[in-house]
């Protein structure tokens, strides 16, 4: 009897003290200063000394001098400039007004369209002065507005070795960027131990796989000890210092597409999409190696949406004022998951400087594209609609397709092992 009492006080001791530790790792928080974070593992042994495992710092500042990246020269097509129409909507007005400078700065003052853009909240005057019925827009859309010009939000967390190797064959093939919020561990832990894990495929090409996060909103509870703790084990946790919005989207994929070029300028191809989604990586793969090299440098290519155009009922997610924006949208990848060529990144990053944010961030990236004069190209493998109801279990439908939306964890988990399952005959 005693000694088994002194067992389990010795347990609850050595709880309680791992409860402390973690407790005081937490509390330090999301700390991009931080060179390196210790992390105290407890172990239950026979002297009940503390082990300590020295964790690898996640944030490093950069060793690269701050010299900004070369932009590449550019052509914007002039079929975009006639698609977009000239006409008293605000953002319509913007974009038309930064294809003339487009103009003067290549033909003349040489000028980095970086500088343009300074981060300070536009001022409600301003707007009001050019949007009349500003009044009648939906809160958060007066907040997308106001942040407009913001494009430059810091790095709160850093995955800068991500894309490195010493050798050249181990370059990076295949780059997973997937959109994701703090809250939303359990799809992130499902996408690793699936189509999101990290690697060496056939042929031994590389995959490698980041989430992209923005911070919680105020409401939310504060989950940045949990996020900081997750991204120093599984290292793949990009976060800048941005609300995680919906209208925030279009700013994650410029903050995203810097990133490439800073840190994983040389992978072949990029998978972005959502963090809800299943794909199939070894279908994807073998679509990218299908490609000819034509095709692979031009890559842009999804479940494609042909002839949209805005919706103008407040209720829905997607509701465009009439006074925002007027005109079609141009074909665009859904922005559930689709696949481009990293070959194409310093002219998109280029490019967005002349496109004034929209709060959609497909169509946005449509509108990129399309000024790079990149046509979509459609997919039938990428279902971002979702696929008959009776399919959605059956591994073998699956086998030819790339991209499903959406799937819960579980509903990941399940389909991906009948898809490996060695029992499987399709
Ligand atoms: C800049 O050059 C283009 C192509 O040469 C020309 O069409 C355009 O009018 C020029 N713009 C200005 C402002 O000089
Ligand atoms: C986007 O993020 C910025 C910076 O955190 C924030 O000020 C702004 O309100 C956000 N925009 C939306 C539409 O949530």
């Amino acid at each position: 009897m005693r000694v088994k009492y002194s067992k389990l006080l010795i347990l609850a001791l050595a709880s309680t003290l791992c409860l402390v530790v973690i407790y005081s790792t937490l509390k330090d928080g999301v700390h991009p200063q931080r060179d390196l974070i210790e992390i105290q593992s407890i172990t239950t042994d026979t002297n009940r000394k503390p082990t300590t495992t020295k964790v690898k710092p996640i944030i490093k500042k950069k060793s690269k001098n701050d010299t900004p990246l070369e932009l590449p020269p550019l052509t914007i097509s002039e079929d975009f400039m006639k698609y977009i129409p000239k006409n008293g909507a605000y953002w319509n007005r913007k974009l038309h007004s930064l294809l003339r400078q487009f103009d003067v700065a290549e033909n003349q003052t040489r000028e980095d369209p970086r500088h343009w853009f300074q981060c300070k909240p536009e001022s409600f005057e301003l707007l009001q002065t050019n949007i009349q019925d500003i009044q009648s827009y939906p809160p958060l859309y007066k907040d997308f507005l106001k942040g407009m010009e913001c494009r430059d939000p810091p790095v709160v967390i850093d995955q800068p070795t991500k894309c490195e190797s010493g050798n050249e064959a181990e370059q990076v093939f295949l780059l997973f960027a997937i959109k994701s919020t703090f809250n939303h561990f359990e799809r992130r832990q499902a996408v690793r131990e699936t189509w999101g894990r990290e690697g060496s495929y056939d042929n031994g090409v590389q995959v490698r796989t980041v989430f992209l996060l923005g911070r919680s909103l105020q409401d939310d509870p504060n989950l940045d000890q949990l996020i900081s703790l997750e991204a120093q084990q599984f290292r793949d946790l990009i976060v800048w210092d941005f609300e995680d919005s919906f209208y925030n989207l279009t700013l994650k994929e410029h903050v995203f597409f810097k990133w490439m070029l800073d840190n994983c300028p040389q992978a072949s191809f990029v998978f972005k999409g959502d963090d809800d989604v299943f794909a199939n990586t070894q279908a994807i793969l073998n679509h990218l190696h299908s490609l000819e090299p034509a095709q692979a440098s031009s890559l842009y290519t999804g479940q494609i949406i042909s002839d949209a155009a805005p919706l103008r009922d407040q209720k829905i997610k997607y509701y465009v004022p009439q006074t925002f924006y007027e005109g079609p949208y141009p074909p665009y990848a859904g922005g559930g998951g689709f696949l481009f060529s990293g070959h194409l990144l310093p002219y998109l990053y280029h490019v967005s400087f002349y496109i004034p944010f929209f709060p959609i961030d497909d169509v946005y990236t449509g509108m990129c594209f399309k000024a790079l004069g990149i046509n979509p190209v459609k997919h039938s493998g990428f279902q971002t609609f979702d696929i008959r109801e009776q399919d959605r279990e059956n591994a073998c439908v699956h086998n030819d397709l790339l991209l499903v939306h959406q799937r819960t964890p579980q509903q990941t988990m399940r389909l991906w092992r009948n898809m490996h399952s060695s029992m499987l005959t399709c």
